[in-house]
């Protein structure tokens, strides 16, 4: 197991509801280093932008965190620089201004990307967390770290995850 691996988290959990996944947001972000690249997937409606928004309180963002939709991306300050991305719109980065993603990606904070898939394949940039929402039934919601089943967990590794 090399360093990468032991530092990241890798473990699902059940919310109720959008306060619990947004406590999962906060949770998780104290642990990101600087320079980090997040992306969090998942079908519509999961619970993305409601797990960023937990994510950027924990890191001091006093703004309100609301989806990017309609403009791919926003920036905030709080104890760090946070840029929140929204990719839903995007086909491939491919068809964007060369350097879209770097443009909001700052070493010295930490950017959270919703919809990653819609990139394409090469985000450029090293992944440092995944996070994967994925609907459970009413207002229940499965949150899965560093995960395989995404794509997006060959950077981020950590333990394998459990299947149920
Ligand atoms: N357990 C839960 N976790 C998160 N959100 C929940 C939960 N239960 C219900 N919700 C509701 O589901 C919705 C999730 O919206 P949110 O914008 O966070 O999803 P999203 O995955 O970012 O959507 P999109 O795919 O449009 O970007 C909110 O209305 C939220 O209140
Ligand atoms: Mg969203």
């Amino acid at each position: 197991m090399g360093p990468e691996r032991a530092s990241q988290p890798s473990a699902r959990v059940e919310t109720s509801g959008p306060r619990e996944t947004e406590a999962h947001g906060a949770a998780l972000a104290p642990t990101l280093a600087l320079g980090s690249l997040v992306l969090v997937s998942g079908d519509l409606g999961t619970g993305k932008t409601t797990w960023v928004r937990g994510a950027c309180r924990a890191l001091g963002v006093s703004d309100l965190v609301r989806s990017p939709t309609f403009t791919i991306a926003r920036r905030y300050s709080g104890s760090v620089a946070v840029a929140h991305l929204d990719l839903f719109r995007l086909d491939s980065l491919a068809d964007e201004e060369p350097g879209l993603l770097e443009e909001y990606f700052d070493p010295a904070g930490v950017c959270f990307v919703e919809w990653p898939e819609h990139a394409g394949v090469d985000l450029a940039l090293p992944v440092s967390a995944a996070v994967h929402i994925s609907h459970r039934g009413g207002d229940r919601r499965l949150i899965v770290y560093g995960c395989p089943e995404a794509g997006w967990g060959h950077r981020t590794a950590g333990p394998e995850v459990p299947r149920r």
